[in-house]
């Protein structure tokens, strides 16, 4: 199961990757987080050992090696898909959790980096996944990283919004694409709702089937980010609720093929 997490900057979109990824882990899955942010800080927020991350290469220099391997042309990936091994090279593991992160990709304007992406996507494709694999990708603020080779395979995209309108709208455009893209889970997740007038107002934006789920302004939440050595692996600051939605989650995804 492959699970994207976007939604406009500073919603929580890395609080929430990583408190579901934890979540996965207590279930008894093997994850995948992947910090396709250039911006990296799902590692750390995870709690992952910080001179492992310093010195993880990201993905995107696996370039290289793939391309020497099919002899050096340019449309290599799709024939020589089989990546698992070099992808090890690539991962900090710590117990059911592979750690990757995708590497700084420009993206917009004129100077398109699609080469660089539709490699990036191909190595994610290529993952083989086992009934009890999860793959989590933690995508940057914006829309520009969305496009037709970043949802290729992706079973459920997760838009997380803040109880504002900017925020709203936001959530709402990438909800457009991400449908036309033709990913065909599209839900989006409320966080940081303090009051019942924030709560009304999530509800009333989005339908029933829409929102996967509203989660609560939580002080340990921000308390965790302040602390210089944590981590959600660790337990603290795990977003109120989440099993709960981990449970839609699985149901959405199993029940609806
Ligand atoms: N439910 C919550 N309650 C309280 N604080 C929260 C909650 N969710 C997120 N935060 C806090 O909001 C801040 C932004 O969260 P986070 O970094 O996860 O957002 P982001 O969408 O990944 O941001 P960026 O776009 O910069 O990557 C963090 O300080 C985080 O601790
Ligand atoms: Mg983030």
């Amino acid at each position: 199961m492959k699970i994207a997490i976007s939604g406009k900057g500073g919603v929580g979109k890395t609080t929430f990757s990583a408190s579901l990824i934890t979540a996965f882990i207590k279930r008894g899955f093997n994850v995948y987080a992947v910090d396709a942010d250039p911006d990296v800080s799902l590692g750390s927020t995870l709690g992952l050992p910080a001179e492992e991350l310093a010195a993880l290469r990201p993905v995107i220099e696996m370039k290289e090696i793939v391309e020497k391997r099919s002899g050096g042309s340019g449309a290599f990936f799709s024939l020589n898909p089989k990546v698992d091994d070099i992808v090890d090279d690539f991962t900090v593991k710590q117990g059911n959790i592979k750690f990757m992160r995708m590497g700084a990709v420009k993206q917009g304007g004129t100077a398109c980096y699609c080469k660089e992406n539709s490699f990036l996507y191909a190595v994610l494709n290529s993952l083989l996944l086992d009934k009890e694999d999860v793959v989590i990708m933690d995508m940057s603020a914006g829309i520009e990283h969305l496009t037709r080779g970043t949802s290729r395979g992706v079973d459920m995209i997760i838009i997380v919004t803040e109880p504002t309108r900017v925020s709203v709208q936001t959530a709402k455009i990438v909800q457009k694409l991400a449908t036309e893209l033709g990913i065909c889970r599209v839900k989006i997740l409320a966080n940081k709702v303090r009051t019942d007038k924030e709560k009304d107002f999530v509800v009333s934006q989005f339908t029933n089937e829409e929102l996967l789920g509203i989660v609560s302004f939580d002080e340990a939440v921000l308390e965790n980010a302040m602390e210089e050595e944590s981590g959600l692996l660790a337990g603290s600051g795990v977003m109120p609720g989440i099993e709960e939605i981990l449970e839609k989650i699985l149901r959405e995804v199993t029940c609806k093929p």
